[in-house]
Parts: structure tokens; C-alpha cells; sequence
């Protein structure tokens, strides 16, 4: 059990280049796998968002929360951090042809920076974004502290992560897929022998529900919420930074 959570920690460390290494099947294999039920989670959490002007997304990665951010019109500037070029680069691609697409152009950036060590000011976004990203850090913490001092007293926190169904029934197909199914085609299409079967030990040994709400309440977060996602496969969590903070 120790050598199995040590060994998540040293993948933890290395998450950036973890990343790097399936960035080009990273689109595919998810919306693919999930018959794109990861689209509609995104929908729904950008819908929990109070619109706002600057907003930080956390783990960007290949910008799906972003670009639906803007399509719901919620942010005016996005600025997008993350350990993974790789994925940022495909991310900053997919937004480039929105532009080029006519769509309104809005302003997104994309930074190499560290979830539990930001580069930003105090209060300095109106709002903080994290899709799938918060269960990859090493320091979870040190993650949703960072999320509340960048963010403005007021701003809104909304974190998009796995979580784990109650009825046992979802829970089994839940288990083969992220057990076999996903380590095994993923194994296949990205030609990586240990990405995937980390992505699965990494949904399973992480906090959902309450307990991640405990953690977003000692990071300082308030008037805090969650919605389950389909059978809870995924939760959306929202909190506030209270005014005066
Ligand atoms: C599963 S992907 C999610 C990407 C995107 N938000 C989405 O909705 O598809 C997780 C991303 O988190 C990034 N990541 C993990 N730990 C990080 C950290 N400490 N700081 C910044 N990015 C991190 C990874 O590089 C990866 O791109």
C-alpha cells in the first residue's frame, strides 16, 4: 500500500511531462471513451459560474473549460495555467481556430505555471476555474490555497473532478471501466504503458463529495456547494471567498 502511494506521489511530481506524453490522444480518448458525456459535465459546470471578467483556469490543459467558458459567454479574459506544454500547446491550437472561425475573439493566455505555487497577485482574478486537474496535484492544499488568495474577496471558486457513483451497479461499470477499460485502450492508442493505469489509480484515490467540500472550507472557501454529475461519475464544486478576506 506505501509503495503503491509513494509511487502516485513520484508520478505526481512528474505530472507535467506525464501529460506531455499523451497530449496528442488526450482529446480523443476522452471525449471518445466517454461518448462525450465529458462535454455535457463542462457545460453543466460552467452553468454553476458567476459570469466574470478575468478568470484563471487551473489546469487548462487542452482548453475545453475555457472554450466553454466563452461560448457560455461567461468571462471576458481567461488566463490558463498548467505543467503540461504539450497540452497547452493543443489547448492554444483549438482556441487560434476559434478566431480564425469568426467566433468572438476573446482574450485567453497561457502560462507554464504551478497549481500550488502561482505567479499572480493577491485577489487578482474575479474568478478561478479547475477541470479534472485538482485530483493530479501533489499538494491538493497547497492547490485550493493558492485558488483563494489569487481569487478577489466575493469571486467564486468551480472545480469540474471524478468522483465516485453510490449505486452499485454504476459503481461496477464505473470500476471496469476505469480499472480495465480505460488502461487498456488508452494503453493501446497512446502507446504509453503508464499513463492511463495512473489516471485510473488517481480517480480512485482521491476525495469527492464532503470530503473534498472539507477541503475547500479549510483552504477558506465558503457558501460552499456540490452537484453530482451523471450517478455522481463527476462532481461540480463551487465556493466563495467571503468579503472582507
Ligand atoms: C486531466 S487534465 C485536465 C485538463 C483540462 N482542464 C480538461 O478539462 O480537460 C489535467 C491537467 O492538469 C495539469 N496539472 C496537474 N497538476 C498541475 C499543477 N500542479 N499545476 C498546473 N497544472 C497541473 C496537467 O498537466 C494536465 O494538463
Amino acid at each position: 500500500m506505501q509503495r503503491k502511494s509513494q509511487k502516485m506521489e513520484n508520478e505526481k511530481q512528474h505530472i507535467g511531462s506525464l501529460f506531455d506524453r499523451i497530449a496528442g490522444t488526450y482529446d480523443g480518448l476522452n471525449h471518445g471513451l466517454s461518448l462525450n458525456i465529458d462535454r455535457l459535465w463542462r457545460r453543466k459546470a460552467v452553468r454553476q459560474m458567476q459570469p466574470a471578467n478575468k478568470v484563471l483556469d487551473v489546469a487548462i490543459g487542452t482548453a475545453d473549460l475555457t472554450i466553454e467558458m466563452l461560448r457560455q459567454e461567461k468571462v471576458m479574459r481567461v488566463t490558463g495555467i498548467d505543467l503540461s506544454r504539450d497540452m497547452m500547446a493543443i489547448g492554444k491550437k483549438k482556441v487560434e481556430k476559434l478566431k480564425e472561425k469568426g467566433e468572438k475573439s476573446k482574450n485567453v493566455e497561457f502560462l507554464y505555471a504551478n497549481a500550488q505555487k502561482m505567479p499572480f497577485a493577491d485577489g487578482f482574478f474575479d474568478g478561478v476555474t479547475c477541470a479534472f486537474g485538482c485530483r493530479n496535484f501533489s499538494d491538493l492544499d497547497a492547490g485550493l490555497r493558492e485558488m483563494y488568495r489569487v481569487v478577489k474577496p466575493g469571486g467564486q471558486v468551480t472545480i469540474l473532478e471524478f468522483s465516485y457513483p453510490k449505486n452499485r451497479i454504476v459503481r461496477r461499470v464505473y470500476d471496469l471501466y476505469f480499472s480495465h477499460i480505460l488502461p487498456f485502450i488508452g494503453r493501446i492508442v497512446s502507446k504509453d504503458k503508464t499513463a492511463y493505469s495512473y489516471l485510473n489509480r488517481s480517480v480512485k484515490s482521491f476525495c469527492w463529495g464532503e470530503a473534498f467540500v472539507q477541503h475547500l472550507h479549510d483552504a477558506g472557501f465558503r457558501e460552499e456547494h456540490f452537484r453530482e454529475l451523471t450517478f455522481g461519475i463527476a462532481t461540480v464544486y463551487t465556493g466563495v471567498k467571503p468579503l472582507g478576506c
